[in-house]
């Protein structure tokens, strides 16, 4: 058991980015409520998450983590949740066969809700209101209504993740994920895009060494493992109150675990060692992410190891690196050198996506080129180290959105207002998305060969 913690001690501790519910009796209730709902996910699929992360961390596998940077109510619909999923198997296929490894599947969704602010305030013209913090929150709607924070919607966004939750394990165990349709994955925008022939060659490849494996007895009925696919879900633990009230223990270690999703993550804003976000964290035994920013030093992170897996247990901790393209030669060694001298064991993951945001006619947007930098830096820093460069953590979607610039059909500024959804940040498209699953794994086969040359001579 951990020292001195309960899912309530968070509330000691000073708080940033909190929501200023005008009624507290009415998020008390919706609080309450929430606390007799049955738990999303259950402790021993977050063990078995926590062991496939302890492969990551020893080098033997890779993190693939993606989705929304906001989940919204208005796009929750079968069609969404499908698209997103079969653009995430489709690259867990391609890096799967450039990594030759297995790859870790983690979802932002599923109750990836609740979004922390850079301000309090939004101001369009002369009038201002409280910012958008997320459907969970409040709503995104320019006015004063829409804009004060609701306990109601904490039980739609509980809702909305149970269902989306349900249609992915479905998805993940019912046949659609079997490695036999990784043709079919390929229908929808992405089948005319510049990625179809690559994939469509890849997607070949897997078939005939399918059907060589049936040929001897191995088939999708005999074998759940060419059938169905762990998938994991993910978000931000953001809004506390909600995660307390999914907070519970599992019966069989008598520990506590957060049940709103399988890996929560403390964002770049709120990992102050001595507040309620990393004090929530600390107490539960789901693997954590910690954002790692620019401002975070090499001494706070190893503080901040200690206080978050002070067993030193591998699996627990992914450190998601966030710097920008241009930062990232900076901050990254300094970071790796600090966790490799005091021995700790870590799953090293890059975001490529929060450390690029810039703006181009009035629009959030991320150029593709320097998404691919970060990750190319991030990759041949830990060549450089001799360390694991263990998973990426991307925000994007199934659909053939225009929030991103560039890739190999070149977004361009103009183009941004045709099909810019996003709730939040800019997020890959289906077509970007799997164009960088395919320069990773060029990458990743690239260092395999180096290290096969240096092994051999
Ligand atoms: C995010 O992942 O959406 C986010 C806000 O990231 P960060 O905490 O790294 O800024
Ligand atoms: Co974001």
């Amino acid at each position: 058991m951990v020292q001195n913690w309960n899912p309530t001690s968070w509330r000691q501790k000073p708080i940033s980015q909190v929501p200023d519910y005008p009624e507290q009796a009415a998020l008390e209730a919706a609080e309450a409520q929430l606390a007799t709902f049955p738990p999303l996910v259950f402790a021993g699929e977050a063990r078995r998450l926590k062991s496939s992360l302890a492969k990551v961390a020893e080098g033997k596998g890779f993190l693939l983590q993606g989705g929304d940077c906001a989940e919204a109510f208005a796009e929750h619909g079968a069609d969404t949740i499908r698209d997103f999923f079969r653009a995430f198997l489709q690259m867990a296929v391609v890096l799967t066969f450039g990594a030759q490894q297995p790859v870790v599947k983690v979802g932002r969704i599923a109750g990836q809700f609740a979004k922390p602010r850079s301000s309090g305030i939004e101001k369009q013209g002369d009038v201002e209101l409280p910012s958008y913090r997320g459907d969970i929150i409040n709503g995104i709607e320019f006015t004063p209504e829409a804009r004060v924070p609701n306990p109601e919607r904490q039980i739609m966004a509980y809702r909305q993740s149970a269902a989306t939750l349900n249609l992915l394990r479905a998805f993940a165990m019912g046949g659609y994920a079997n490695l036999e349709n990784v043709h079919q994955w390929m229908l929808g925008f992405v089948k005319d895009s510049p990625q179809a022939e690559r994939y469509r060659k890849l997607a070949d490849r897997i078939s005939e060494t399918m059907d060589f494996m049936r040929a001897i007895g191995i088939n999708a009925e005999s074998n759940p493992s060419l059938r169905e696919t762990d998938f994991f879900t993910s978000h931000e633990a953001l809004l506390l109150g909600y995660e307390q009230a999914l907070t519970r223990v599992d019966s069989t270690s008598g520990d506590w675990y957060a049940t709103s999703g399988h890996m929560i993550w403390i964002g770049d804003r709120t990992r102050q060692p001595d507040h309620a976000h990393v004090e929530y964290c600390r107490g539960i035994k789901n693997p954590l992410g910690l954002k790692c920013g620019p401002s975070l030093s090499a001494d706070g992170l190893l503080e901040l190891i200690d206080i978050l897996n002070p067993a030193n247990e591998a699996g627990r901790l992914t450190l998601i690196c966030r710097f920008g393209h241009d930062k990232v030669a900076e901050h990254l060694p300094r970071l790796i050198r600090a966790v490799e001298r005091e021995g700790k064991k870590v799953v090293w993951s890059c975001d490529p996506m929060h450390g690029n945001t810039i703006t181009l006619n009035s629009y959030k947007t991320r150029p593709f080129e320097r998404i691919l930098s970060e990750v190319e830096s991030f990759f041949q820093i830990h060549r450089a180290e001799g360390t694991h460069p263990g998973g990426i953590h991307i925000e994007m979607t199934g659909k053939d959105v225009t929030e991103c610039t560039g890739g190999a059909r070149a977004v361009s500024g103009a183009d941004l207002a045709d099909r810019y959804h996003t709730h939040c940040d800019p997020r890959l498209n289906a077509d970007q998305a799997l164009e960088l699953a395919f320069l990773l794994a060029e990458r990743m086969k690239g260092g395999r060969d180096e290290k096969k040359l240096a092994v051999n001579g």
